[in-house]
């Protein structure tokens, strides 16, 4: 577990980090990397780490937040079911680079037939020198719903990260069972904590981070197509074939209660390598992070202006900026839609 004079573990779900409240903090999301670390899959990780490598090179994040599919046991593409290997060789890649980093699970990291399940990863994961990570309540649906709260020298609550197992497959538990949400139970514990936090800091603001993106999402993108002005679009684009979103067949109650709520305001998921959209809609910023996968995909490699990290500052004044950091940017400086600061 990653240790630090500003970093503690409060709970065993909350986990408490200290930020210099006078300076920005930036949060580099990274998805989808699917590193295989097996036989048929070598020149492709190379390529997947000497990405993830210049991202954060070029972003200097303070925190690194894996929002799922890091890890990818597929034996047709990856070589390996061997997810435990995998996970180590990837905590190895990520320890060094000193910056602290969590996640949250995908479909993928513990796909059918796989060395081990989420439990099994989670202890692992909880070993790594820079990684945060906690199984959270063992009662609730999934593995790893817990919040890092980012506070300032006082311990005010700045900004909470609420972290959430967006789960697998749904009904039938395998790939054709179609995705899988967030369950009722989790999105109450979630509605908990944010209340908590609401009743001492009544202005609070929070992110939360997960793989499966919302319905609420692909509703969102359609109202805006139509030309819905309560839509506000903010950065790139759905370019999945067909204008795939990969939801859930199922309605989860957590886009609903969020809005309802009120403290989430900023919303990152993953599992759609192409799309990269932005757009605020019933008060929530809704963000696809840019993927890195160079296995998940065929031919995915050449679609560099789609794939990359997205970084997400928060200013020392409380606002946040989010800005896409394409794999064509930390190659070239030619590639469109980039900004530059
Ligand atoms: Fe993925
Ligand atoms: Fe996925």
């Amino acid at each position: 577990m990653y240790y630090s004079d500003t970093f503690k573990q409060a709970d065993d779900e909350t986990f408490i980090m200290r930020i210099p409240k006078d300076e920005d903090f930036r949060i580099l999301q990274l998805t989808d990397l699917h590193l295989g670390f097996g036989l048929l899959s070598k020149g492709r990780d190379k390529l997947a780490l000497e990405a993830v490598r210049k991202i954060i090179e070029i972003s200097k994040p303070h925190l690194i937040v894996l929002t799922g599919d890091s890890i990818f046991p597929f034996l047709p593409r990856a070589g390996t079911l061997n997810n435990r290997k995998q996970a180590q060789k990837l905590m190895e890649f990520l320890d060094g680079f000193e910056i602290p980093y969590t996640l949250v699970f995908g479909n993928h990291d513990c796909e059918l037939f796989s060395t081990c399940g989420k439990e099994e990863l989670a202890e692992l994961y909880k070993q790594g020198r820079y990684c945060i990570f906690t199984e959270g309540r063992k009662d609730l649906t999934g593995v790893g719903n817990f919040l890092i709260e980012l506070v300032d020298d006082s311990g005010k609550v700045l900004l909470p990260l609420v972290m959430l197992d967006s789960n697998m497959y749904g009904e039938g538990g395998w790939f054709f069972s179609g995705f899988d949400r967030i369950r009722d139970d989790q999105v109450d514990w979630c509605t908990q904590r944010l209340n908590a936090l609401k009743r001492e800091y009544p202005d609070i603001k929070a992110m939360a981070f997960f793989h499966m993106p919302l319905r609420e999402f692909k509703e969102a993108y359609e109202k805006m197509k139509l030309g819905d002005k309560n839509v506000l679009y903010r950065h790139g684009s759905i370019a999945e074939k067909g204008e795939y979103f990969g939801i859930s067949k199922f309605k989860s109650t957590f886009f609903d209660r969020a809005a309802e709520n009120g403290v989430i305001k900023w919303i990152f998921c993953g599992h759609d390598h192409l799309n990269t959209l932005s757009l605020v809609y019933k008060g929530i910023q809704m963000t696809y992070g840019m993927s890195v996968d160079y296995l998940g995909y065929k031919n995915i490699k050449n679609s560099y202006i789609q794939r990359g990290g997205t970084l997400i500052t928060r200013g020392a004044d409380g606002n946040v900026d989010i800005t896409m950091v394409p794999i064509g940017a930390v190659v070239s400086t030619r590639v469109r839609g980039v900004s530059r600061r």
